[in-house]
Parts: structure tokens; sequence; C-alpha cells
């Protein structure tokens, strides 16, 4: 400390006497207020707008239409855009149900287990117990449909053992109170038709074993799938001047079913976006890539796939991920930072040293999988997730919609990233400074659906 204060004044009255223009550190400076006075909210909150007026379910026409306007978007700020196309796995839920049993009065609320296949079957109603291989076995089951109470295997594991004794349809009931929302797990050709019901419907059709049900599903399918991430690049400013290194900026475009996505994550999206706009003119001596990814909700399987092609020296040169994934929820906590093994690293360091500048407070962050950041992570690559903590009560859900959206959470979040992705992309980058951090815990990942 004592050397450094002795050199810095031993090199100020030399520099005093024939230095011109300002300081490097205030044009920096002066450059990071012009990066940040030209960011605007009001734009992330218009696209916002614009994505999230339907779900954008991945392989669907709707994600092809958000991928539509990002990629003309990116372009309007003149970047070259590469859509990068991967294909999956995907199943489509049916689009109908239908259970009767002779004898039942009243109306069963049959829910589809998520990888189910269609069928339509008439068949007698079998009570077979808990549906394991011992409970079937022995028994022929051809053209019968199989009533079995949840508990002890998976349900995927129940419609096989019945299938394979020649059942042509299931219903699981449930073992406790409430609604079934179950899943197969994965997609299985040997199965056949399957439907869950509550706990009171399953033991009022035990009692009706023998009779004769109908069970129908509908529309469902499965098959392949194309998704797309959408990719904007930013080439250093001089190339001569240029470092090799790459920064990644990027957040998911589709959304789960039902859900407009309108902070998961339309809003890192169209964050992204705001951020490749105000950076696109401003002098950088690293690459910058904008990146928006298809298929996040279905296993991050767009991040996976823009990691994997990329080439072991790209990834070597990938020195930051900066993924924006619920940035603007009214009805969230306080920003927050998530890293795969919890420990801090450059985006961590760089965010917290931009947001103390900013707000006087360092963003805190703790470890947390769960979104995009996951695959660099995996790979190697410096990579933080940011999101508000704890969730809104809206996330997954057909309230996920434009009007919980905050605009000074997005100005916030957007200099917050901003300012850091500019501290480490300018010329002659300041040093970074140490990790102020402190941890906050909390479990992170959200089930849905019961495979048991
Ligand atoms: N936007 C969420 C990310 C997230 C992270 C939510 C941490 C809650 C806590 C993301 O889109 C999401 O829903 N992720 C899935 C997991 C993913 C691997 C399918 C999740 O958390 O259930
Ligand atoms: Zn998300």
């Amino acid at each position: 400390m004592a050397l450094a204060t002795t050199l810095a004044l031993g090199a100020a009255t030399p520099q005093l006497a024939y230095m011109k223009g300002p300081s490097l550190e205030k044009v920096n400076s002066q450059f990071d207020k012009k990066v940040l006075n030209q960011l605007d909210a009001q734009r992330i909150y218009d696209n916002i707008d614009t994505l999230a007026q339907e779900p954008r379910v991945a392989g669907t026409d709707a994600e092809d239409q958000a991928v539509e306007f990002i990629a003309e978007e990116f372009e309007s700020y003149g970047y070259d855009v590469e859509i990068q196309p991967f294909t999956f796995f995907g199943y489509t839920p049916p689009s109908s149900l239908s259970l009767s049993v002779e004898g039942f009065e009243g109306e069963l609320n049959p829910r589809s287990f998520t990888y189910s296949v269609n069928g339509d079957v008439t068949g007698e109603l079998v009570d077979v117990g808990l549906g394991t291989v011992d409970d079937v076995a022995g028994l022929d089951l051809t053209g019968k449909i199989a009533l079995i109470q949840r508990g002890s295997i998976s349900f995927g594991q129940k419609v096989l053992n019945a299938a394979e004794r020649g059942a042509a349809g299931v219903v699981i009931y449930n073992n406790v109170d409430g609604v079934l929302n179950g899943t197969l797990g994965a997609y299985d050709e040997r199965y056949v038709a399957a439907v869950s019901l509550s706990k009171s419907e399953g033991e009022a059709l035990k009692a009706l074993a023998g009779s004769t049900a109908t069970l129908t599903v509908e529309g469902a399918e499965a098959g392949d799938r194309t998704s797309h991430n959408v990719i904007a690049t930013k080439e250093p400013t001089n190339q001569k001047k240029a470092n090799d290194d790459i920064i990644v900026v990027g957040a998911h475009h589709d959304s789960v079913p039902g859900a407009p996505g309108a902070n998961d994550d339309a809003s890192g999206t169209a964050m992204t976006l705001e951020l490749a706009r105000v950076l696109k003119n401003v002098p950088t001596d690293t690459e910058l890539r904008f990146v928006t990814f298809g298929a996040e909700e279905l296993g991050l399987i767009g991040s996976y796939h823009y990691v994997d092609t990329l080439s072991d020296e790209e990834i070597d040169n990938t020195v930051a991920n900066f993924n924006l994934d619920m940035v603007g929820s009214r009805d969230a906590g306080d920003l927050v930072m998530r890293t795969l093994d919890g420990q801090p690293n450059l985006v961590t360091e760089l965010s917290q040293k931009s947001s103390l500048k900013l707000n006087g407070e360092a963003t805190p962050f703790s470890q947390g999988g769960s979104s995009d950041h996951v695959p660099f992570a995996a790979a190697g690559i410096p990579a933080a997730l940011f999101i508000h903590a704890p969730l809104e009560p809206w996330y997954h859900t057909p309230d996920d919609t434009i009007d919980k959206i905050d605009i000074n959470k997005l100005q916030d979040v957007a200099e917050i990233v901003g300012s850091a992705v500019y501290d480490l992309a300018q010329f002659d980058h300041p040093s970074q400074s140490k990790n102020t951090g402190k941890v906050d815990v909390e479990a992170d990942m959200i089930f849905e659906q019961s495979v048991r």
C-alpha cells in the first residue's frame, strides 16, 4: 500500500506537466456513463410486451416467431446474426381426455401423464393394486383397463407392467388428497394410454372393478422437433489491438406451456437485445456475443447445444457468461447471482464491482443451477445467473404477464450487467475488484411434476 502510494505520487508530478487530454480512467468513466445513459428500460419493457403475447414453447410456431423477431431486432442494430438450429425429442400433451365407468354416478376428472400415448379403449376395469410386477404376475389383462394405486414404483413402470400383461389402458389414482400431476419420466413405445385420478375417485372405482370402462386420450404427439438459438456477434473494434477473449451475454427465449413468460424469460431476452443495442458502437477490444437460447425449459437443450458446438479454442477464449433469466418481476425479491459451484468468479466479481459503484451495495451470490449458465460453467467458463429472489408467485403460470414487470428493476439489472460487461470489454479494462459478496442460501430447484 505504502509502495503504491509512493509510486502514484512519484508519477503524478512529471505526468501533470505534459498531460493534455483526460486520463485513461476519466475516458473510461465517461464511456461508462455513455453506455449507462443509453440503456433504455422502456425499450426492454416494450420488447417484453411484444414477446410475451403468448407462450413460446420450444419447437412451436410461437417460438419461431420469437426467433424471427429477435433476429430482426439484432439486425436492426447492425449485427450479423446466426440462427442456429438443433433438434430434440419433444412431447405434446393430449388435447382431450375422457374416462367413464359403468355404474359410476357423477363425473370423473382424469388428468394426463406427460409422455402418455393416445388410445381409445373400452374394456373391463381391473384392480391390480400397486401395479408391481408381482401384482400383475399371472394376470391376463388383454384389452382391459388396469386400475392402479400410486406408490412404491414409478408411474412409468406401472404402465409398462400393465402393458406387458396386455392392458390397453391404465388409470393411476392418488394415495394422498389432491390432484395428481404426473410424468411417466420419458417416452417409451411400449406405453398404453394412461391417465390419473384423485384418491377419492380411484377408491370409488375400486369398488366398481369388473365393470366396463371407456378411456380415450387424443392429440398427444411425441417426436423430433427443431428449436433455435439466435447469435449476434460484435467483433473487437480494432483487430490490431484486440485480444482473443469472448464474452457471452445471454437469456432463453422459450417459455413453458401455458405461460406467456414475460419474466421467464422475455425479460432476459429483451435485456440481452438492449445491451446489444447499446454496446454495438462502443469501442471494445473483446468479442461480444449476444445469444438467446431455445429449449431451456426442456432441460437447457439450446445452451448445451451452443457450448457443444464451440471449438476448444473458443471455449478457452470465452472468459465470461452473463445469464439473464427472470430479471424484471415486480413481485420477486432483490437481485442475486447464482454460480454452479457457489464460488465467486470473474462474472460475479465484475458485477459486484459495478453494483457497488452504482447502488452502494454489491449484489450477493450463492450456489444455483437450473438455467443456461450451467453448460458454460460445466465447460469451465466463468458464468453466473442473474435472477431476483425469492421468486414471484407467477413463475411458470399463465399469470407471468407484462403487467407484473417493474421497469425500475429492468433498468437496475441492465446497468449492473452493462457496466460489468463494458468493464471487461473496453480497451485496457480496469483491473477487477476483490469479491465482497455475502452468501445467501436458498433452495432453487422447483419441480412441478412427480415421477412416483
Ligand atoms: N427461469 C428458470 C430459472 C430458475 C432458476 C428458476 C432458479 C428458479 C430457480 C428456468 O427457466 C427454469 O424454470 N428452470 C427449470 C430447470 C430446467 C433445467 C428445466 C427449473 O428450475 O425447474
Ligand atoms: Zn427461465
